[in-house]
């Protein structure tokens, strides 16, 4: 049957006779538009607006009974929607018969100020989420509210929409099309079937679209309850998020915008949240399956296949979004908006942990190299080593939360981990660094190894290379350069001697110097009776700096032959990042005395490590027992355990070296040439590039880093600065980074440099 064509067909002069007999109105009529009924906006002499409705001959009597039942309910608790005025006999239903013969109902309803959402230009994100508490209003207006005709079959009913789809698809006349809402039904099928089967119930209004919602500055109503069914709850959240994202530019960004203005007066249960994003999609497949439909009956009628012009324009751009990423976002929804998240974190935590980026992330989910904020919006990260082998690897979450399951204790109980561990951590390296000791951070493990040295040698100094960063506790800040010479930093102790950084891009021996590594080294010649040298095997705080040849096996030599131990603090560079080799000390043919490892080890699982020769061990093993309460958990053990089978499975070393190398190949070819641009070094996936304002005098482009890298945070690629002068551009991604990262860094990098 075709409605349309039982659609009243009144004349405004025929309205306001009508409006005068039935309820005693005297006013002009001004037809408003409507496709199966008739709606006249009616003017009194007074100033008083109302809506006359005219309903299509078809439509039942019973229903218009149950959207005025409704519509009083919601009058009860909120003036969001309109009210029913009675007839001069008192009923809430009045009845025409033009001359047509068949017999429409009437209503007269009260008047709602404001213009179709639909009709403004756009909809900025203050408006959405008004959208949002609007439906969340009327939703809770509507609690408790039943009536027998609204449990109905009704092809809007999102309840149905799965089987409309699957009966109506093959109608869709464009090919592309029919296989998109195929494919998502399929997925919403699949995802969310046996789910939204057991969502919460009510009756709801059932098309809060943008035609039927009304706006002045703020959301001033919902009108039209022809729709009015008793379906999922969420149901008209989620048709309000399904109209509200179409001609968007970033329509993930619009949809949390109105679940955000809905949860902060409704709350969404689990399954609820994680429905939606499936209820959306199937409200728009269900739209172009019943426009479908009617152009089939109607095929002369242009209205029907423009109205889906939005839907065929935004529905692709929903279908590539990640159902997992979008759910984060949604539930993140109910969550702080990242200027309430740092206001409280600035009312709570010390000033002096920074956050990084003018326009601060929050980051509420994190899946290999990419990560992905409150918005859903998804990064690609090129800065964070700590997450090694990949954020939230399966392999080693599981490995934590099984453990976890069983048992969580310390060294002092026989478990078979804790050796197994160790013997898989030694296994690494080259020998005679064979003994093992487990902590919780980079902290601890340098901490540990300076006690180890000083154990060894009897002796208290420690040599360091400038700007170098070796940890938080108060000794590791005594032999970090870089605090004790920075913002207040008190200078170094007198037991503490640093050494010139050997960069042969911007220190005193320079590349083209084929002896700077040795030369370098002469320093620690001036050094009396140093206990330890420590270093990065690859300087990172110091800049992205590549050692040049020889020179750790020349400071090496140098400091052993006072008397010194050495330690090469591998905290960053360890586990194969460097790609040529395992650790960094070994692209330096060097084998030190302790080696220092924390950040990948655990990926994001508080662990530290210290491996040392069994000569040195023997020293510390003086009486004194050596105990670390959480270090070497059976947890910690599991967690070390799975990262190194992830690195070697997966063949993360040979991976970044490969990467690594087109990264940086890439980089040389668009960048190289360009003015700000002065050194792009780096080896596997630890790069970095600086930048100077003059190529002869080295000014370093301190501002411009920073701007770049703002940059590339607001177009989704995260990296970091660092060096002396933080004008290097630091590069150092979880190791999964590939080959499709790369063009997407280099671009951005490309268009950052350049804004
Ligand atoms: C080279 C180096 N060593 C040690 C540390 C200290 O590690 P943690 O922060 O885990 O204590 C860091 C941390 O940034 C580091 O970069």
């Amino acid at each position: 049957m075709d409605v349309l064509q039982h659609a009243p067909s009144l004349t405004p002069a025929d309205a306001a006779s009508l409006a005068r007999r039935l309820f005693g109105v005297e006013a002009t009529a001004t037809p408003l538009s409507s496709e199966r009924d008739q709606n006249f906006l009616l003017h009194t002499a007074q100033g008083d607006r109302f809506v006359l409705k005219i309903a299509n001959s078809t439509d039942d009597r019973v229903l218009l009974d149950a959207q005025n039942a409704a519509m009083a309910h919601v009058a009860r608790s909120s003036a969001l929607c309109p009210r029913v005025i009675p007839t001069l006999d008192g009923e809430l239903i009045g009845e025409v018969t033009p001359a047509t013969g068949a017999r429409h109902l009437v209503r007269l309803l009260t008047w709602l100020p404001g213009v179709p959402m639909a009709t403004l230009p756009d909809h900025p994100a203050p408006l959405l989420e008004g959208l949002g508490a609007a439906v969340a209003e009327l939703d809770a207006a509507l609690e408790g509210f039943d009536h027998p005709a609204v449990h109905r079959d009704l092809y809007w009913d999102l309840a149905r929409g799965l089987g409309l789809v699957r009966d109506l698809s093959p109608s869709i006349a464009d090919a592309p099309m029919r296989e998109l809402v195929t494919r998502l039904a399929r997925q919403i099928d699949f995802r969310d079937g046996p789910r939204i089967d057991t969502l919460r119930r009510a009756v709801v209004h059932n098309d809060p679209n943008d035609h039927n919602v009304l706006v002045d500055q703020h959301v001033t109503g919902i009108i039209d309850f022809g729709d009015i069914v008793y379906s999922y709850a969420i149901a008209d959240l989620a048709i309000a998020v399904a109209y509200a994202v179409l001609g968007k530019p970033d329509p993930l960004a619009a949809a949390v915008s109105v679940v955000r203005g809905y949860q902060q007066h409704r709350p969404l249960d689990d399954d609820e949240v994680a429905s939606l994003f499936g209820l959306v999609l199937l409200r728009l497949c269900t739209s172009v399956c019943v426009a479908a439909r009617q152009q089939q009956q109607r095929p002369d009628d242009a209205y029907l296949a423009i109205s889906q012009g939005p839907i065929a324009e935004t529905l692709p751009l929903l279908a590539v979004l990640d159902p997992a990423a979008v759910e984060t976002a949604f539930r993140e929804a109910r969550g702080r908006t990242p200027a309430e998240t740092l206001a409280a974190r600035k009312r709570v935590i010390g000033g002096n942990l920074s956050v990084a980026y003018r326009r601060p992330v929050k980051i509420v989910r994190g899946w290999m190299q990419y990560l992905y904020d409150h918005a859903g919006r998804q990064y690609l990260d090129a800065y964070n080593n700590v997450p090694h082998v990949g954020h939230s690897h399966p392999r080693v979450v599981r490995a934590a939360a099984e453990q976890m399951l069983v048992l969580n204790t310390n060294t002092r109980y026989l478990h078979d981990k804790l050796a197994m561990f160790g013997e898989r951590l030694v296994a690494t390296l080259p020998p005679p660094l064979r003994i093992c000791y487990f902590v919780n951070s980079g902290s601890e493990a340098n901490e540990l190894a300076l006690r180890l040295a000083r154990a060894h040698t009897r002796r208290r100094d420690v040599v360091v290379l400038d700007g170098a960063y070796h940890g938080n506790t108060t000794t590791l800040v005594d032999i970090s350069p870089y605090k004790f010479n920075g913002p207040g930093g008190e200078g170094a102790p007198p037991w503490v001697h640093v050494l010139p950084l050997p960069d042969t891009y911007r220190g005193k021996y320079r590349a083209d110097d084929p002896r700077a590594g040795e030369k370098y080294a002469e320093f620690a010649r001036y050094v009396r009776n140093p206990s330890a040298f420590i270093a990065e095997s690859a300087p990172s705080v110091g800049g992205q700096i590549i050692l040049p040849d020889r020179y750790l096996a020349s400071v090496y030599a140098i400091v052993r032959a006072a008397g010194g131990v050495c330690i090469a603090d591998e905290v960053q560079t360890g586990y194969g990042r460097m790609g040529t080799h395992f650790y960094a000390f070994e692209a330096q043919r060097v084998v030190p005395d302790i080696v220092v490892l924390g950040k990948p080890i655990g990926n994001g699982y508080p662990l530290g490590a210290v491996v040392t020769t069994a000569e040195v061990a023997a020293s510390f093993d003086n009486g004194m027992e050596f105990f670390s309460t959480f270090g070497g958990s059976t947890v910690a053990c599991a967690v070390g355990l799975a990262v190194l089978d992830v690195v070697e499975e997966e063949r993360l070393q040979e991976h970044a070296r490969d990467v690594g190398a087109a990264l940086l190949d890439r980089l040389r070819g668009m960048l190289g040439g360009h003015p700000l641009v002065g050194d792009i070094r780096g080896s596997g996936l630890f790069l970095g590039i600086e930048l100077v304002r003059d190529r002869e005098t080295l000014e370093p482009a301190t501002s411009e880093a920073a701007d770049t890298v703002n940059r590339m945070r607001d177009r989704g690629v995260l990296i970091g600065t660092e060096g002396a002068f933080a004008n290097v551009l630091k590069i150092r991604p979880p190791m999964p980074f590939n080959m499709q990262d790369v063009e997407q860094l280099a671009a951005t990098l490309t268009e950052s440099l350049n804004p």
